[in-house]
């Protein structure tokens, strides 16, 4: 069943951890390697506000440190009813890094949306336009 899925189970975990000290509004994020491993992030926020870093790209950056390179899929989890998509800079980093993944957003009751990278960001510039 959807509710179940390990990666929202993981994503709804992480976002306990979330420093939305100025918004309120927790984020937690779980990426799902090519082996099968689970990273998981959540957003952090400061007194600068643009220094804010979302779940995603914690996870993301979290993954890559710890040396994992493919990945299948991510988990996005908000307290909200209707789904909290990545943000502009986090479709970015997740296609170019992460590839065509498939992206499933989940509250904390359940899921509320599966979707593709390829869908969610279109006409992307990456590294083949620099060739
Ligand atoms: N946020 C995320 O962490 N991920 C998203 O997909 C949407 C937005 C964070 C950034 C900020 O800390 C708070 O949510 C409000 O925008």
């Amino acid at each position: 069943m959807a509710a179940s899925d390990p990666l929202v189970k993981a994503a709804r975990r992480a976002r306990r951890h979330a420093v939305a000290t100025f918004s309120g509004f927790k984020v937690g994020a779980a990426l799902e390697t090519a082996d099968g491993a689970i990273v998981t992030g959540c957003n952090v926020e400061n007194a600068t506000y643009g220094l804010t870093i979302c779940a995603e790209r914690v996870a993301m950056f979290t993954a890559l440190a710890a040396g994992h390179r493919r990945f299948r899929r991510v988990a996005v989890v908000a307290d909200t009813n209707t789904p909290t998509p990545p943000c502009g800079a986090c479709r970015q980093i997740l296609w170019e890094l992460g590839g065509n993944l498939e992206v499933i957003l989940g509250n904390l009751s359940g899921e509320t949306g599966r979707f593709w990278m390829r869908d969610l960001l279109p006409m992307p510039f990456d590294a083949r336009l620099l060739e």
